[in-house]
């Protein structure tokens, strides 16, 4: 296959001028209104997979944002590899600290991407990445190097819990049959040294409001002898840790799975500085359960985190009041074996429990998943492994990562197949942050990788 570089050589202008088109359009999905910018996406998908080669592609409806569907099925006696990825982007918020508007692709240089990076809101998560593999498909298809079945399965949902999805997966696993999944949503550990990621956690995330009186009151009048929601809200979050940085709900770690001595050996091999690690943070001391080191806390264990907080009065001066209301969002990234809707069940149940009298709470699960191991041995995990150490030069690492895709579990149960991430993006991307950016490097790379892991896996499969 050594047309790939050839072609990526004749055909970068263009590959980036695409994405950027597709950057610029804002396919937010948490926010309606996005909504027609949404759908105009799954339109642009749709054109790009018949264009690079699809020989039937669709639009499948959900109740929610549309599903773009397309395949090539070349031989039915064949491996069919299924590629998913997902269309929609993160919300740009907080705006003002972008330094070029999120979407107004532009490429800049960085430290760390000397050929430049792409900086635009989706562009690592996950158009550019999605994209790589619209591209990669181009090239073996007209190059007639494409050896076996490919399906596209592109959402517009990922980046809200993928609801309808779970549907469409259910409801159709015969038209998404497939001998293995494809996806990079994912990163690896640097430009010089390629990993696969092996592990996704899982994801429980709900909202909690707690209510104190029924008015906001004055809080001189009022004041120490009333319930105040922030204050007792505070109070309830703040005892959900022990001073151990352990989780303190009852049952909360009863189906985690220690790793052995051994597994856990093996991960600390993978090439990580602390130091490096608090200089890109600007942070003086990390921080997390005791008994596991950085790399253990941000994926093998599992955690509980506030997202957002609010109540009472925020805006300029001083306000005196007690509110009636106050609210959180609380994530909890869990790890193989819990079972997200248990851990929703078992937070619900504690954080009613410990609610003094004087407040009502109300739980409102948003949306979870389960978490994700895939073993190292098996012929797709061979075939990536193959594929980077061709491109990069050196075998890639397995990684467990600490972030969720939570319908990978969901493919595995309902599809029955294993999926292979492979990741091209890096932590310092700043997925979901201001300055989202994914190198030029990175996306070419991509592009020159994925075919040689439809060539290994063929080979393999066998
Ligand atoms: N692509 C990310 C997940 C990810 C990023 C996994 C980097 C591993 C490394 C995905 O789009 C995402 O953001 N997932 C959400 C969960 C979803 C249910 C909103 C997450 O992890 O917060
Ligand atoms: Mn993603
Ligand atoms: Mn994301």
């Amino acid at each position: 296959m050594e047309n790939i570089n050839n072609y990526i050589q004749q055909n970068k202008e263009r590959f980036i001028n695409e994405l950027i088109e597709l950057l610029k359009i804002p396919s937010v999905s948490a926010d309606s209104a996005y909504s027609q910018d949404v759908i105009d996406t799954s339109e642009a998908v749709k054109i790009s997979l018949e264009k690079a080669g699809c020989d039937k592609v669709e639009i499948c409806e959900t109740n929610g944002y549309p599903i773009v569907y397309g395949e090539k099925i070349i031989d039915p006696n064949l491996p069919t590899v299924l590629v998913y990825g997902h269309y929609d982007v993160q919300p740009p918020d907080p705006v003002e600290l972008w330094t070029s508007p999120p979407f107004e692709p532009v490429i800049k240089k960085t430290d760390i991407h000397p050929e430049g990076a792409i900086f635009a809101r989706g562009a690592c998560d996950d158009k550019g990445q999605m994209y790589m593999h619209v591209k990669a498909f181009e090239y073996m298809v007209s190059n007639n190097c494409l050896p076996c079945n490919v399906k596209f399965m592109i959402e517009g949902e990922e980046e809200v819990g993928s609801v309808n999805l779970k549907t469409f997966v259910e409801n159709n696993t015969e038209k998404l049959k497939n001998d293995v999944i494809l996806i990079s949503d994912t990163g690896m550990i640097s430009n010089q040294q390629p990993s696969i990621t092996t592990g996704l956690r899982g994801l429980s995330y709900v909202e909690v409001e707690v209510t104190g009186p029924s008015r906001d009151l004055h809080s001189g009048l009022y004041g120490g002898a009333v319930a105040n929601p922030i204050n007792i809200l505070s109070k309830m979050i703040a005892s959900l840790h022990d001073e151990n940085n352990r989780i303190t709900i009852p049952g909360f770690y009863d189906k985690v799975e220690e790793l052995s001595l051994e597994e856990r050996t093996e991960m600390a091999k993978a090439p990580f500085d602390i130091e490096d690690y608090k200089k890109a943070l600007d942070l003086k001391d990390v921080y997390g359960e005791a008994g596991y080191v950085t790399n253990e806390r941000n994926a093998i264990r599992p955690t509980l985190d506030v997202n957002g907080i609010w109540g009472g009065y925020t805006g300029q001066g001083a306000k005196t009041v007690i509110p009636s209301k106050a609210f959180a969002k609380i994530s909890m990234r869990l790890v193989p074996n819990q079972d997200w809707e248990e851990i929703t069940e078992l937070f619900t149940k504690h954080f009613t429990n410990i609610a003094p009298a004087a407040v009502t709470v109300k739980v409102t699960p948003h949306h979870g998943g389960q978490g994700y191991v895939t073993p190292i041995d098996s012929i797709g995990y061979q075939a990536a492994n193959m594929a980077y150490t061709e491109t990069f030069g050196i075998p890639a690492i397995p990684v467990r990562s600490g972030g969720s895709i939570p319908i990978v579990a969901l493919f595995e149960k309902e599809l029955k197949s294993k999926t292979i991430l492979m990741g091209f993006g890096l932590d310092s991307d700043a997925i979901h942050s201001p300055n989202e950016h994914f190198g030029i490097f990175n996306y070419l790379k991509g592009i020159e990788t994925i075919p040689l892991f439809y060539k290994y896996f063929v080979e393999l499969s066998k």
